[in-house]
């Protein structure tokens, strides 16, 4: 079986150690001593959502909150902080390689998805680290409100949200097509929590993908993010432009209040279960149980369980508690609670394919790093020094792009939409929300109203195929944004250190695989007017039919890691499990507040959105509870 692994670039960690010296901490709270605290609310998962809610609730002095994060507490670590060091996995380098942040137990969970039949049986990787700070179309977020009926949740009622996270630096310079603008500013916050900037390396191969695409009809824009999403972008990033490290919810929103009384954290301790009184009528959640150093330990909550254990796992605490579908639990030896059968379900996640290309010589990328010594050591030095450099890149160019713009003519788009017409034809929703989000799909799409495939240009090699010795090469990213593809995430076991099987089923249709087949074909074309490569690298260019692509794609796939939607947010009889104050339908007190609540996946990475749909919930939990 192959694994094909997630995006991001290649270094080694000797790189990394160069600049920084690890430093693991012990929890925050000791496991014992935070059982015995009387907590107001208990915060299950201390990843970007939980540690949002927690910081917001904890504001108020008398609000007593303890969060519990099954992973260790590493402030400082420099695999963490430093953007480039994010990757890899390159294809073939599987098992348990501890060079790197991506499959190292110490920071991931090692989450692989079932066979995907429609993908060689590929076996997918969930892997966690992230970035790419971006917003989706404002449309997409108006939909939550219009179409899945969730009131209160539009783009105009986000903005806020997505303005008290930022504390944001304007970039330093524009790529062609591009200009200053205010527009820009005006979306952004400038005095939240998360610092978020722009990349400042350039590679030598940016300005010319940049034109290419220029040339072949993607239009340049300079504002992303006030509600159209589309066009070729300069890429912000959640990195602190002072210090060059990456910004992710430890440092910004609990490390700063880690002395506050009424704030609690146990990390390198595991959720089990949630207990319920038992009573009458609708369940009441009253404790949690949690496994640390191999002891059980229970903490009490007077107020509510909030759920913060992400897509993958939320899904799983709940089913090991006996609240999901029935028979699934029944068939484990669970005792159901609550029948919720759409617990799980509706998964969607962005999958991705690859197109690598040799660079001509004397064209220097972030591969040049692995075999050029004065390179190397300049982007030590540069990243030491002011945090620039090579080793400070993140992905400064992508594309979302609508399937108008990467279609080779009208005839092709048109058949396109023959495949998507037949697609909806024959496909028998399963509940109203699915429904509502093909006829949403449908029409976005006839219509170019937002991106649905995100091209990223990657000044490197090492993610689609082994690099040859002493070669450098870039890589173009294609993301399909909007799958059609719906999976599913359930426990298989009783036992809570056994993974979910995760499915995303991804390539179910036709209409997927073709989107990506018209997308690599844009590449190639692309790629072959820049002017700065010696050719197709993988796939090779006598990959060039639509059959050809459709094979290598189906062996080339991965996940972009953003999945979403397990616990969707809109009305019951449609559908939903939580309601729009992600209150868990017939759970008197369980809120859920990840990326599990998202109800249909968005033209964008996803992590922005999570923050800023936290930040909604801590004050839509505030209200409700008068505090
Ligand atoms: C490799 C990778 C790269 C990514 N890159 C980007 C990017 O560049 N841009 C972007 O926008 N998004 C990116 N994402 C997605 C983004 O990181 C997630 O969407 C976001 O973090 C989800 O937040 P969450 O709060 O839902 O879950 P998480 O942040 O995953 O938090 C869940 C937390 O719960 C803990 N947990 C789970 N189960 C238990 C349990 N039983 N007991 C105790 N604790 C538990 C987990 O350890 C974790 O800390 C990336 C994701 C990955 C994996
Ligand atoms: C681990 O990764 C490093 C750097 O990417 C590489 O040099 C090494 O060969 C890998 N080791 C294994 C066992 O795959
Ligand atoms: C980084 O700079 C500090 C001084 O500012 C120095 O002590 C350290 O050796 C430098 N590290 C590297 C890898 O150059
Ligand atoms: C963000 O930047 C501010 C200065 O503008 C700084 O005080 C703060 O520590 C930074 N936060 C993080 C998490 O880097
Ligand atoms: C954990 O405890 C159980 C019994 O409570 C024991 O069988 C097991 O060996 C212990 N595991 C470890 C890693 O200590
Ligand atoms: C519930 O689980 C059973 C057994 O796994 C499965 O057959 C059924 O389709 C599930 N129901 C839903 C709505 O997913
Ligand atoms: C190595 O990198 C340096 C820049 O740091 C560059 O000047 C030099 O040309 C590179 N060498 C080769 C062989 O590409
Ligand atoms: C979004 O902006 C891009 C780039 O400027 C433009 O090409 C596109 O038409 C816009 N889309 C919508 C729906 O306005
Ligand atoms: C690769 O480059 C290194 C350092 O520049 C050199 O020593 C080595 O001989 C090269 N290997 C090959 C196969 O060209
Ligand atoms: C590539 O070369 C052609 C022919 O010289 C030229 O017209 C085109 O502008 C170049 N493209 C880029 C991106 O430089």
């Amino acid at each position: 079986m192959r694994i094909l692994s997630g995006l991001g670039p290649v270094f080694p960690l000797l790189l990394a150690t160069a600049v920084l010296s690890v430093d693991p901490a012990p929890s925050p709270t000791d496991p014992k001593d935070f059982a015995a605290v009387d907590f107001d609310f208990i915060v299950i998962g201390g990843g970007t959502s939980g540690l949002v809610v927690a910081e917001r609730l904890t504001e108020n002095p008398s609000v007593v909150v303890g969060v519990i994060e099954a992973g260790e507490y590493r402030p400082g670590d420099p695999l963490i902080l430093i953007p480039g060091s994010s990757g890899p996995a390159v294809l073939g380098v599987n098992s348990q390689n501890s060079s790197n942040l991506q499959n190292n137990p110490i920071y991931d969970w090692r989450f692989e998805s079932t066979p995907q039949p429609n993908l060689d049986g590929t076996q997918i990787r969930y892997p966690r680290g992230k970035v790419i700070w971006q917003r989706a179309s404002g449309v997409e977020y108006d939909l939550w409100e219009s179409a899945f009926k969730n009131p209160g949740w539009n783009f105009a009622n986000m903005l806020p949200f997505f303005k008290k996270v930022e504390n944001w630096t304007p970039p330093n310079f524009l790529n062609p097509g591009m200009v200053s603008s205010q527009a820009l500013r005006n979306a952004h916050g400038t005095s939240g929590p998360v610092n978020v900037s722009y990349n400042t390396y350039r590679p030598t191969t940016e300005v010319p993908c940049v034109e290419a695409g220029n040339d072949l009809g993607l239009v340049s824009s300079s504002d992303p993010d006030s509600g159209n999403g589309t066009g070729l972008i300069l890429q912000a990033r959640n990195v602190n432009p002072v210090t060059g490290f990456r910004v992710y919810a430890g440092p910004a929103y609990f490390e700063p209040h880690v002395s506050r009384p009424n704030l609690k954290l146990v990390s390198s301790a595991l959720v089990t279960k949630i207990n319920f009184a038992s009573g009458h009528g609708s369940l009441t959640a009253v404790s949690v149980d949690y496994v640390s150093n191999n002891v059980t330990y229970t903490a009490k909550a007077s107020k509510e369980i909030i759920l913060a254990a992400g897509t993958i796992q939320t899904p799983q605490v709940l089913e090991l508690s006996g609240v999901g579908n029935k028979t699934l639990l029944s068939s484990l030896g669970i005792k159901t609670l609550l029948d919720v059968p759409l617990i799980g379900e509706n998964l969607q996640d962005h999958p991705v394919t690859y197109s690598d290309f040799e660079v001509d010589d004397g064209i220097l990328t972030l591969d040049d790093l692995s075999f050029n010594a004065t390179f190397a050591n300049d982007a030590i030095q540069g990243f030491n020094k002011s945090a620039t450099g090579p080793l400070s890149y993140t992905a400064g160019v992508i594309g979302p792009s609508t399937m108008q713009s990467l279609t080779a003519s009208a005839a092709e788009f048109k058949t396109l939409m023959t495949t998507l017409s037949q697609y909806v034809e024959t496909t028998k929703p399963k509940t109203p929300l699915h429904a509502a989000q093909i006829k949403a799909s449908q029409d976005a799409l006839n219509a170019g109203k937002i991106a649905w495939i995100e091209l990223v240009m990657e000044p490197l090699g090492g993610i689609v195929s082994v690099p040859a010795v002493n070669t450098s090469y870039m890589t173009v990213v294609s993301i399909l944004l909007h799958p059609f593809a719906r999976g599913s995430v359930h426990i298989q076991s009783s036992d809570p250190t056994v993974a979910p099987l995760i499915d995303p089923n991804f390539m179910d249709n036709a209409f997927d695989i073709q989107a990506l087949i018209r997308s690599s074909q844009f590449t190639q074309r692309m790629v072959a007017l820049t002017n700065v490569t010696k050719g197709p690298n993988s796939p090779s260019a006598s990959v060039q039919s639509d059959a050809d692509f459709d094979t290598y794609i189906r062996e080339h796939t991965g996940s972009t890691a953003h999945p979403l939607g397990t616990m969707a947010m809109a009305p019951q009889e449609m559908g939903g499990v939580v309601d729009s104050h992600l209150r868990v339908y017939g759970l008197k007190n369980v809120r859920v507040v990840d990326a599990s609540i998202i109800p249909f996946t968005l033209s964008t990475a996803i992590m922005q959105t999570v923050f800023a749909v936290a930040e909604k919930a801590a004050s839509i939990i505030q209200q409700d509870n008068h505090i």
